[in-house]
């Protein structure tokens, strides 16, 4: 079945200004007009909290979409902080990424919160993209599968997936800003045996319909060979996101057609 491939940029905590963040949007904005962007991908941008309203608001004449990079999973109260999922559906903002591995490695983040967060992401019809990805420990220990798979049973427990509501990147950590890239082969497989493991815990048409992308040192020069795969449907791009141009041009390099 044919889905819908999705780039998702990642800006993570860039750039310094609002300035520099619509300088860039603009940049992006410019090159992606230059290209006939083909109905069959989708974009959007992940961005620090403080640029989400603004750079909306530069894409309003675009298809572009908006996403935040984390939020919390209480809609309201004493959480000094915090930014709930409530506050961004009411703001407009479409995509949240949740469970990235610097959450999940610099914050503590474990499988049980970004449950509780996808949950109440999915209360709010905004639509998560949840990260899975194992360590280079946990690579050279060959427990690479196990790891995703307990990652996908304790963040997905008492969810209902239906195949369009969640989004699933997979990201070994160390490919995560080291240059280093998956094989498109080794990371086909790794999504291949997440989308497996959705027709289990779901069915198979979930399965089929799931978004799943590869996350993880994406540049222009490689990404062709990733969307080529059958189970790789896109892309969660840091680094690259950030140089207009190259991401442009990652954009143009992802539009082969299967
Ligand atoms: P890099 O593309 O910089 O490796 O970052 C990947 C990532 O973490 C996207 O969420």
């Amino acid at each position: 079945m044919s889905r819908k491939k999705l780039i998702a940029a990642n800006w993570k905590l860039n750039p310094s200004s609002k300035e520099e963040a619509v300088d860039l949007i603009s940049s992006i904005k410019i090159g992606l007009n230059k290209i006939d962007l083909s109905s069959e991908i989708n974009l959007t941008f992940c961005l620090p909290f403080i640029y989400l309203e603004l750079i909306k608001n530069s894409l309003k004449d675009t298809q572009f979409k908006i996403g935040a990079q984390n939020c919390y999973f209480e809609e309201k109260g004493a959480f000094t902080g915090e930014i709930s999922a409530l506050m961004l559906k009411n703001s407009g903002i479409d995509y949240v990424i949740l469970g990235h591995n610097e959450r999940r490695s610099l914050f503590n983040e474990s499988n049980e919160i970004i449950n509780k967060k996808l949950s109440v992401v999915l209360k709010n019809n905004l639509l998560p993209i949840l990260c899975v990805g194992e360590t280079l420990k946990e690579k050279e220990a060959g427990i690479t599968e196990e790891i995703i798979l307990s990652q996908l049973n304790e963040s997905l427990a008492y969810i209902n997936c239906t195949g369009e509501n969640i989004i699933i990147a997979y990201e070994p950590v160390w490919a995560i800003g080291t240059g280093k890239t998956c094989s498109a082969e080794d990371a086909n497989t790794i999504c291949k045996l997440i989308r497996n493991k959705l027709a289990d815990l779901y069915n198979s048409s979930v399965a089929e319909k799931t978004l799943i992308l590869y996350g993880g040192s994406v540049k222009s020069s490689t990404i062709k060979e990733q969307m080529e795969k059958t189970d790789i449907d896109g892309a969660l791009v840091g680094g690259a996101s950030l140089i207009a141009d190259e991401f442009v041009q990652l954009v143009i390099n992802s539009q082969n057609k299967k």
